[in-house]
């Protein structure tokens, strides 16, 4: 939910088009790193996140020019531990028949342990982004974790059945990271520290373009991921609601009505500090409009455009929307 996995061929030539091969740019609410990836090849990057998970997915994919996993790395670094575990159990205490069944708990919670004994931090995250990916392709729910299917759900069963080693095999196997000559950095902050004249001077020399995806709706993003964070913290956190929330999820600013326009602002503000164009994208259905946005980046910037792109949108599991417009609004000096 939320990657921009599927409008990469409207947004990237966009984003191309503002810097040249080489500069620097920020990807500064990163998530999945659909952007950030896409851009890796001709570009440094410095990738941002205030979640756990997607720092992890950023480490493999973004920061990582050296290392990618092999079937022999599977049988050397996974296999030996994977059925030996005996201490790591949050999965099967705590998840069983909700977002997945036993048995798929059992695999999770075994292939978390045997990936905690992988010494290389980058082959760990990668290892941890194939379990990301297997538990998402697993779990007995509409595509996310806002809440789990009820036992009467006609997909129950066949969800239910599927492995959750073999998506993790497969993911694992499949998984042939781009390399380039840059030396990329992720990072977990809130954006508003980054975005500080401290974390201005500290990360963001030289960066040419910041680009931001903020969420735009009321709904809070960590609603949908909170699984994910704790299969990454492993953390036993205190779990909340029937949706089994983790209590310390993220409240992003972004889905209030009465406090996104400033937000806007402090970014459009930081950014022209530092001489960087600003690239956001946004729904024409978010909480403030695209037009809004324009005129708050038009206090610091010269030439600010709207493009809007037709984009087929999910509406959390309950079918598909089409044809919704989808903006890039940039912003240059
Ligand atoms: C729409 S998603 C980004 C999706 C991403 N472009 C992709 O393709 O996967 C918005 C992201 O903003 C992050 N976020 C929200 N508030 C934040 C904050 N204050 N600081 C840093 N990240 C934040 C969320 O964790 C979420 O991953």
């Amino acid at each position: 939910m939320g990657s921009k996995l599927k409008l990469l061929d409207l947004i990237i030539p966009k984003l191309e088009a503002m810097v040249s091969d080489g500069d620097s740019i920020l990807d500064l609410m990163a998530g999945t790193h659909a952007i950030g990836y896409a851009l890796k090849p001709k570009h440094k990057i410095i990738a941002n996140d205030i979640q756990e998970y997607s720092k992890v997915i950023g480490v493999g994919r973004i920061e990582n020019n050296s290392v990618s996993l092999t079937e022999r790395d599977l049988e050397k670094d996974i296999l030996p531990y994977f059925r030996k575990n005996k201490k790591y159990t949050l999965f099967v205490d705590h998840y069983s028949d909700t977002y997945f069944s036993r048995k798929q708990c059992k695999d999770i919670d075994d292939l978390r342990y045997a990936i905690d004994q992988v010494k290389n931090s980058t082959k760990r995250a990668l290892y941890l982004t194939a379990l990301i990916y297997a538990m998402g392709y697993c779990q007995s729910s509409p595509g996310h974790f806002a809440q789990y299917m009820p036992k009467s759900h006609p997909r129950l069963k066949t969800l239910r059945e599927l492995s959750v080693f073999d998506a993790f095999k497969k993911k694992v196997l499949e998984n042939h990271v781009v390399f380039s000559k840059f030396k990329n950095k992720v990072l977990k902050k809130d954006y508003r520290e980054l975005l500080s004249e401290d974390g201005r001077k500290k990360y963001l020399k030289g960066v040419k373009l910041i680009y931001i995806d903020p969420p735009y709706s009321e709904a809070q993003y960590s609603r949908f991921y909170h699984v994910l964070e704790t299969i990454v913290k492993y953390d036993y956190p205190k779990l909340d609601y029937k949706g089994l929330y983790r209590d310390d999820r993220f409240q992003s600013n972004f889905c209030y009505e009465n406090k996104v326009a400033e937000e806007f602002d402090f970014i459009a503000n930081a950014s022209s500090k530092i001489k960087a164009s600003l690239a956001i994208s946004y729904s024409e259905r978010g909480l403030i409009s695209p037009n809004a946005i324009a005129q708050i980046c038009k206090k610091y910037y010269k030439n600010v455009r709207v493009h809007s792109f037709k984009h087929s949108h999910s509406m959390q599991g309950r079918g598909m929307i089409l044809d919704l417009k989808e903006v890039l609004i940039t912003a240059q000096n």
